[in-house]
């Protein structure tokens, strides 16, 4: 009998311990935000948040006010919903938000690298080296040399048919942002002397084609991936396809191309320093050409969209484009070179830079943001893309307000405070570069010209840019020949 009783016992024991671990005993303490652990132990609201977050979160925003505590699948996370909050969270240190543990364990899982202590200064070193000031100077003109290439390799005498070509605009708009990027950040296939750099800019148009298939399939497994629901079959996939990555990506190999950016080697540098292991540093690749380019192609794709779907915004575009063209005395003319754009150039882009903006307002916007970005006293007409929505009649910056008082906060599609995306700006001239040509050198429509937006794919919420659940034909014909 003593001997039942003490395993009884026992059992009491590790089910309560057990309990305990999975946060079931947690409760409101006082000066805490509501806490809501749902129904489910551990898993509490999980499946209604990847269902759809930004109903999810309304709903727990009507029952709860505007600050809450929810449980999502093992982990407290507190949303705040109001804006005027927000400067504190911001201004919060790193280690104090709950955010951290969560980040360290997908970092593992999605991308097979243990994150160190050093990664996020080495980050921010090598972003505001290279990706600001002078250093974006330097990145802006790879980005333009290697979409030239991208965009103008079957270049004739300047005297051919100009016929339209077609395809689907986000898998066009992604294919040639990333490309472009990938080659800018990571460098080019060697070669010097003219032909051997034909041949080199051969090889770089098909192993990017390559690499971009491939990190496609990735990033569709991605969502179910960091969520740890993948099947058994897809999860041997992203397996594959992560070591691919790793080895592709490699030191070794980084160190065979030529350009690779400053952004790269100084990181890939500073951690070999601080004794991370190469294999680690491989790894430490792949996060980063996720972060850098999951999301620019996207966010072209919709602005692109846009732009098509509200001729006056293309207008005024087009207009802006031309004009900064005949300023810096040149012109899309035939049997001309393709046009260079500088950085400097991309200064002097206000409208092209609240479209910009007003896009990802609409399909970039953490899920911290949504709230605000949606709420129709800070944006009349939350939901209607107004490509002069950031501008004032002068062509000035606008402010935004709410019950009459000034928002600092009113739209971060790049989060904020210390974990800010620190590719930010170059992000930007990607985006606009890209469009910039396209516009510039291309008459655009869509195949069907009433087809509407596409709605927005809400398995990957939180994933950065956001994806059209289905793609979209688009015609495209040079305006004139090159
Ligand atoms: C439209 C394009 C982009 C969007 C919407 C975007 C958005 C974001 C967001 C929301 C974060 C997380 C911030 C946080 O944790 O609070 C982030 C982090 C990051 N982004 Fe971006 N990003 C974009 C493009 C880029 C580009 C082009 C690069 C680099 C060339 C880049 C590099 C990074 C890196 C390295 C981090 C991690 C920073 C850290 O943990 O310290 N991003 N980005």
């Amino acid at each position: 009998m003593a001997f039942w009783e003490a395993v009884l016992y026992v059992l009491l024991a590790s089910i309560l311990c057990g309990l305990y671990l999975l946060g079931a005993f947690r409760r409101r303490r006082p000066q805490e935000p509501p806490l809501d652990k749902g129904y489910i132990p551990w898993l509490g609201y999980a499946l209604d948040f990847r269902k759809n977050s930004a109903e999810f979160l309304k709903k727990m925003q009507k029952r709860h006010g505007d600050i809450f505590t929810v449980l999502i699948g093992g982990y407290y996370f507190t949303f705040v919903m109001d804006p005027f909050s927000f400067g504190t969270i911001v201004k919060a240190p790193r280690a104090k938000l709950d955010f951290e543990t969560f980040a360290v364990e997908l970092v593992i899982r999605v991308f097979g690298y243990h994150p160190c202590q050093k990664d996020h200064k080495t980050i921010q070193l090598a972003s505001t080296k290279h990706l600001m000031g002078d250093g974006l100077v330097v990145m802006t003109q790879a980005m333009m040399e290697n979409l030239q290439t991208l965009l103008f390799h079957n270049r004739g005498s300047g005297e051919e048919e100009r016929p339209w070509q077609q395809d689907g605009l986000f898998h066009y708009s992604y294919n040639i942002v990333f490309r472009a990027g990938y080659l800018a950040l990571f460098g080019n296939e060697p070669g010097k002397g003219t032909q051997r750099e034909e041949k080199a800019q051969k090889r770089d148009l098909a192993h990017s084609e390559e690499l971009f298939n491939e990190f496609r399939k990735y990033d569709r497994l991605f969502p179910r991936l960091a969520y740890a629901v993948l099947p058994p079959r897809d999860k041997m996939e992203a397996e594959r396809l992560k070591r691919l990555f790793w080895k592709v990506l490699s030191v070794k190999n980084s160190y065979q191309k030529d350009n690779i950016s400053g952004w790269i080697s100084d990181q890939e540098q500073f951690l070999a320093e601080a004794g991370m292991p190469e294999y680690m540093r491989d790894r430490f690749m792949f996060l980063l050409l996720w972060a850098a380019q999951g999301n620019t192609g996207p966010s072209s794709f919709w602005l692109l969209l846009y732009l098509m779907k509200h001729p006056e915004a293309m207008q005024a575009v087009r207009k802006e484009v031309n004009t900064v063209l005949r300023e810096a005395g040149q012109e899309v003319k035939p049997g001309s070179p393709v046009v260079t754009i500088t950085r400097d150039m991309l200064m002097k882009t206000p409208v092209l830079d609240s479209a910009v903006e007003e896009t990802l307002r609409l399909t970039a916007a953490p899920i911290l943001i949504r709230a605000v970005v949606e709420d129709d006293e800070v944006h009349p007409e939350p939901h209607t893309f107004k490509y002069n929505r950031f501008l004032n009649e002068d062509g000035t910056k606008k402010d935004f307000y709410k019950n009459g008082k000034k928002l600092k906060y009113f739209n971060m599609p790049w989060g904020a405070g210390t974990s800010i995306c620190p590719g930010r700006f170059f992000a930007v001239n990607e985006i606009k570069l890209f469009v910039f040509l396209m516009v510039a050198y291309y008459d655009l429509e869509l195949v069907n010209e009433k087809e509407e937006i596409p709605p927005i794919d809400v398995s990957r919420w939180g994933f950065g840019s956001m994806q059209p659940t289905h793609d979209v034909q688009f015609k495209y014909r040079r305006l004139v020949c090159v």
